[in-house]
C-alpha cells in the first residue's frame, strides 16, 4: 500500500478548474490503486501562518533543540514520508497563490525534507519517487517568448531536486482566459490527460 499526499491550494474551491483536474486525476488514481491511502491537505482550511518573526523564532528554537517531533514540523514530516505527492494550485501572478508558498516554507526543514552530507552537499531526504503539479493558467506560458516568465512549475520542479524527488510531472491547462481559445475544449483535453495520468501514476 502506498500513501499519496494531495495538497490542495485551489483557492476558488468548487469553482476552481485546477481542482476539477485534480479531482479527475484522483478519481482515476483511486480506481487504479484501490489499496492505496490518499491523504488530503486543504490549505484554505488549514490557514498556516506565514513565517513572521515570532513564528520563525519558535521554529529556530525548536530546531536547535532537536525537537523535530513537535507539531510545528508535522507538515514537513508528512511530506517527507509520502510515497507520491500531488500539489494542485492555480497560476497566479506568474507563479501560484501565497498559501502554497507558506506551505512550501513550512515543509522545507533541514534534516526532515532535505539536509547536507559530510562534504556539505545538499541532499534530499524525501521518500517520494514522484510529484505531480497540477495547475491551470489564464494565458499561455509554454511559448518560447513567454515560458521564461513562468515561475510556478519551474519553482516546484527545482524544489523536487532539493527534496530528492527524482520525478517531477506537470499537468497544465493553459490559455483558459484567452478569448481566442475554446476553453471548454482545452479543459476537456486536460481532463482526459488527468484521467490517464491518474491511472498511470
Ligand atoms: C489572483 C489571480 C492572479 C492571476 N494571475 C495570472 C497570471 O499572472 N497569468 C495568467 O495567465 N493568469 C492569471 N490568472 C488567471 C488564472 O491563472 C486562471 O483563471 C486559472 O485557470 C485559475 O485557476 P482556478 O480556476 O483553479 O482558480 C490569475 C487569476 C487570479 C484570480
Amino acid at each position: 500500500m502506498a500513501r499519496l499526499l494531495f495538497v490542495d491550494a485551489c483557492v476558488r474551491g468548487e469553482r476552481s478548474r485546477t481542482l476539477k483536474l485534480a479531482r479527475r486525476f484522483l478519481e482515476a488514481y483511486r480506481r487504479a490503486h484501490p489499496e492505496d491511502e490518499i491523504v488530503e491537505r486543504d490549505l484554505m482550511e488549514e490557514r498556516l501562518e506565514p513565517q513572521y518573526p515570532e513564528v520563525l523564532a519558535e521554529r529556530d528554537a525548536l530546531w536547535e533543540a532537536g525537537r523535530l517531533e513537535e507539531p510545528m514540523f508535522a507538515p514537513a514530516r508528512q511530506f517527507a514520508a509520502a510515497d507520491k505527492i500531488v500539489l494542485a494550485a492555480p497560476f497566479w501572478d506568474l507563479s501560484y497563490p501565497a498559501i502554497l508558498k507558506i506551505y512550501l516554507e513550512r515543509i522545507s526543514v533541514t534534516n526532515i525534507t532535505f539536509g547536507y552530507d559530510e562534504s556539505g552537499r545538499s541532499v534530499g531526504l524525501c521518500r517520494a519517487e514522484k510529484l505531480l503539479f497540477i495547475t491551470t493558467r489564464g494565458g499561455d506560458f509554454s511559448r518560447p517568448e513567454t515560458s521564461w516568465m513562468e515561475s510556478g512549475g519551474g519553482h516546484i520542479r527545482a524544489l523536487c531536486a532539493m527534496y530528492g524527488i527524482p520525478s517531477f510531472q506537470l499537468l497544465c491547462a493553459e490559455g483558459l482566459d484567452d478569448v481566442r481559445n475554446d476553453k471548454d475544449a482545452l479543459m476537456a483535453r486536460a481532463l482526459d490527460r488527468a484521467a490517464v495520468l491518474g491511472a498511470e501514476f
